[in-house]
């Protein structure tokens, strides 16, 4: 099994690759491809799928890790590129959602409706883990959330006509499972909390995870909770951490300083072999 990140923040050194505020990978299998998540414009995506060589890749799905436009406003770029590919996601993904500065709410949601994914393709949404293809798997909905959540201030969802905080019940991520090698997690942006995530990805693992790849939402964090995350690395044999996008520099410079080789940076053009 192959990931390969597309879309990210940052790009490889002297790449000719594009960045942008956004996040996507590629998952290669032998059993079938998946694309996980799209970046933001859809444009980065192509001009990366193209820069790598791999825009002639065949795709079994799509999944989308949350609704936030970093990570599905390439969707409709995607499914021009690769037209009729199934999409996996999470039953909450068509909630509107908004980022609120100061008095101004901007939609940073589903860019399609429901009904405009519907027509272009088959879409499965469950609160469940889903089997995308064999070893490739859905967290389904991170209910058990007793950890600090990867939240902001700025999120919100309509709740009758009052704007709420955003619960972020879409959030999910991906557990790989390659053949003849250790557990591994895809996050998107781990606004259900890395640690929850940890623990929910457990369920379908069964065994402890290997590799940790994508965002981490660990801007805000406090030295208590990253001792914590530290003290979860390690009940996992210390994984090697791939954290990339929402991650924040402060937090990864602390893990960095911490975990020392287990921790690796991860821009757009980053392979990681399972
Ligand atoms: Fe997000
Ligand atoms: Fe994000």
């Amino acid at each position: 099994m192959r990931l390969t990140c597309l879309v990210d923040n940052g790009v490889q050194a002297g790449s000719s690759l594009w960045g942008e505020h956004g996040l996507s990978f590629l998952i290669e299998t032998d059993a079938g491809n998946v694309l996980w998540d799209t970046g933001r414009s859809g444009t980065v995506l192509a001009h990366n799928l193209r820069a790598l060589r791999l825009d002639g890749v065949r795709l079994a799905a799509i999944a989308l890790s949350h609704a936030h436009d970093d990570h599905t406003g390439g969707l409709e770029a995607a499914l021009e590129m690769f037209p009729g590919v199934p999409v996996y996601a999470h039953t909450d993904l068509f909630q509107e959602r908004f980022s609120r500065r100061e008095q101004d709410a901007r939609a940073v949601g589903m860019r399609l409706t429901r009904h405009e994914l519907e027509q272009r393709t088959a879409l499965y949404l469950s609160d469940d883990p889903q089997e995308i293809v064999p070893g490739v798997w859905t967290t389904g909905g991170i209910h058990h959330r007793p950890y600090p959540q990867g939240s902001s201030p700025h999120h919100f969802v309509w709740q009758g006509d009052e704007l709420v905080s955003d619960t972020y019940a879409d959030d999910l991520s991906l557990v790989l499972l390659p053949e003849g090698s250790g557990a591994a997690l895809l996050t998107g942006c781990s606004h259900a909390g890395l640690r929850n995530i940890m623990e929910t990805a457990h369920k379908i693992t069964r065994d402890s995870l290997s590799v940790i790849v994508g965002g981490t939402h660990l801007g805000g964090v406090t030295l208590g909770e990253l001792s914590a995350i530290l003290a979860a690395f390690e009940r996992e044999n210390n994984p090697a951490l791939y954290l990339n996008h929402c991650t924040g520099d402060a937090a990864l410079f602390s893990l960095r300083e911490a975990l020392g080789r287990h921790v690796h940076s991860c821009p757009a053009g980053t392979v990681i072999q399972l």
